[in-house]
């Protein structure tokens, strides 16, 4: 189980180990050690967030150096501004000195591009550039870096020094950004007949939910003529299933849709194990998860009474014949059993009564989330 933090507003997941940390530098040490040689190097820490990589690094640095910092500041929140505020400068003489600059993280650049206008008119001897950790694809100017530790891909992290509006910063391992936030996504299930529809729609408004109707998103995808709508409409042509690559495509696309929402309630998928582990896989390249499977759990008698009524005014034939009825539920209980397994093996199977007013299942449907 990994453990996410919550700093702010925001989320975090654990991304890099202090050991993988503390190993990097380690390897940072002897490389630059064996190639300043028999100088006495100046380390220059650009504060805040380089405390930590200066202070394990120089740890590790086998021969006799200095150390001194400067403090610059560009964040604000988690974004990099342009304008760099230079708050400590160089309070020490670096002539003819080997100056190497030990930075936690280098994103834009623009940082970078501060120090070396700090350095510009300092003689120098050489002035070499080492860095924790490397967002290549933020990186916008062309100096040099001549020391990296790691690459990191481009979304905001925290911990070891980093800070998120102030917090994380004495976190001794690197946490990422989630990306997408907190959310409750729930897999709805029923009979026909059980009210999965009535609920759904009272849960979404309570929870600020999106409701994913698989059997919607097809006919929308069909309708607007959608590359996946197209490619699932041709094996529909042909008498054969959809297959559940492109299913999940088209729920991945729904998904994507709705980044900021508080969670979605899946409704009508999955059917198979195979679907749900490729739900699972799904969530978990959002960062996320399915927090629960919900069941509404009707007595058959009472469904097949229910539907007969129903059959009665909505015109729909298959709810009008009682065999046909039977078969439904029978196919339902079928094919849920094994999905059931699935996530009950997980704990995330709540079965809840459906029998009774609306407003007495919906409060029975809020006391499992509210848990959850
Ligand atoms: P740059 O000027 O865009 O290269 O950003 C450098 C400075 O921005 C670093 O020294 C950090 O203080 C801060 N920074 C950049 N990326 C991150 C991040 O992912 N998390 C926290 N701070 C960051
Ligand atoms: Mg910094």
């Amino acid at each position: 189980m990994i453990t996410v933090i919550k700093l702010h507003d925001k989320y975090f997941k654990p991304f890099i180990s202090a050991k993988e940390i503390d190993d990097v530098l380690q390897r940072l040490a002897i490389e630059i050690a064996e190639d300043v040689g028999d100088e006495i190097p100046v380390f220059v820490g650009i504060l805040n967030g380089s405390f930590m990589v200066v202070s394990d690094f120089i740890k590790k640095y086998p021969k006799p150096c200095e150390v001194t910092f400067i403090k610059l500041a560009s964040y604000e929140g988690v974004k990099s501004t342009e304008d760099i505020q230079r708050l400590i400068g160089l309070t020490q003489d670096l002539t003819g000195r080997t100056v190497i600059i030990l930075e936690d993280i280098i994103d834009t650049g623009n940082t970078l591009a501060e120090v070396h206008r700090i350095f510009k008119n300092e003689k120098v001897k050489s002035l070499k550039i080492a860095t924790l950790f490397y967002k290549p694809e933020a990186y916008k100017k062309d100096f040099k870096l001549h020391y990296v530790g790691i690459e990191i891909p481009n979304k905001f992290i925290v911990g070891y020094g980093l800070d998120y509006d102030g917090l994380g910063r004495n976190l001794p391992e690197i946490y990422q950004i989630k990306e997408t936030q907190h959310m409750t996504n729930l897999v709805l299930f029923g009979p026909p007949g059980a009210g999965k529809g009535t609920q759904a729609d009272f849960l979404k408004e309570k929870y600020d939910l999106v409701h994913i109707s698989t059997g919607d998103v097809f006919r929308y995808n069909i309708k607007n003529e959608t590359a996946l709508g197209m490619l699932a409409k041709s094996y529909m042509d042909k008498g054969e299933l959809v297959p559940d690559q492109v299913t999940i495509d088209m729920l991945n696309a729904e998904v994507e849709k709705n980044t900021d929402a508080n969670g979605f309630i899946f409704d009508g998928f999955p059917r198979t194990n195979a679907q749900a582990d490729a739900l699972d896989k799904l969530m978990d390249s959002k960062d996320s998860q399915i927090n629960a499977m919900i069941a509404l759990e009707v007595d058959d008698e009472i469904l097949v009474e229910r539907l007969l009524s129903r059959g009665k005014t909505s015109g729909r034939t298959d709810d009008a014949d009682e065999p046909i009825i039977r078969n439904r539920i029978a196919e339902y209980y079928n094919k849920t059993a094994v999905l059931k397994d699935f996530y009950s093996a997980q704990n995330k199977y709540f079965g809840v009564d459906g029998v009774g007013s609306i407003e007495d299942i919906t409060v029975r449907l809020s006391t499992v989330i509210d848990k959850l």
